[in-house]
């Protein structure tokens, strides 16, 4: 008698097949990486930013093809640095909208009204959590704690917080959002790999005081 049960099945299918090799990788891309890991104990130490490389070598997102060459690049196996890939959510691991809003949705920035705030951007963009505008602009998610609790309601959108969010002022933001054209998940990650190269003194585009929070701060807990 079979034993076998659909989740049996599904643990049992075959894997999935080896991504078909890609170089993208620029000329100028393999120097910065060179440039970066040479300041490593070993080549493979740099596989974070070795991933920012190739989520903009690769127009935003890492397919299996840009994990395979970033592979490639450091000498490890595809697992490791897909394993990596996979941990940290500014990796797009897979195609995403231009902005990426990270609602909190954490103690503090869900008794301030956060869930309030993810119903209000489903029902206006038509979209749930984890989809992507059909126009390719707004991918919708919830993230832990962004360690802002003092103004919540916070969203993250790439490098940038957001702070004191309403239902009020949400959509507001969604429109200088929309309109800040010269914005892509390719450049954001361009902008990394500058600011982590050697001797950079170029610092991130976050904001990331109650100060110069894109909205006006309320108290800090
Ligand atoms: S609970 Fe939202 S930033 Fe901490």
């Amino acid at each position: 008698m079979s034993t076998s049960t659909s989740s049996n099945s599904e643990s049992l299918r075959e894997p999935a097949p080896a991504p078909v090799p890609e170089t993208r990788f620029s000329a100028q891309a393999h120097a910065e990486l060179d440039e970066i890991a040479g300041h490593y104990p070993e080549r493979k130490a740099a596989c974070l930013p070795a991933l920012w490389i190739a989520q903009r070598e690769y127009g935003g997102s890492l397919t299996s093809a840009a994990i395979q060459e970033t592979a490639n690049a450091l000498g490890l196996s595809y697992a490791e640095v897909e394993g990596v890939a996979t941990f940290y959510t500014m990796y797009n691991t897979v195609p995403r909208g231009r902005h990426h809003l990270e609602v909190c949705t954490c103690l503090s920035c869900a008794v301030n009204g956060a869930y309030d705030i993810v119903h209000k951007l489903e029902h206006e963009l038509g979209i749930g959590i984890g989809e992507t505008t059909p126009d390719g602009e707004f991918t919708l998610s919830e993230a832990e704690c962004l360690d802002f609790c003092g103004a919540a309601t916070i969203m993250q959108v790439g490098d940038k917080y957001f702070g004191n969010l309403t239902t009020e002022n949400i959509m507001g933001l969604i429109d200088e959002l929309r309109a800040s054209e010269s914005y892509t998940p390719a450049k954001l990650a361009d902008s990394i790999v500058k600011i982590l190269q050697p001797g950079s003194s170029i610092t991130g585009g976050g904001s990331y005081t109650p100060e110069s929070l894109e909205l006006p701060a309320g108290p800090m807990l």
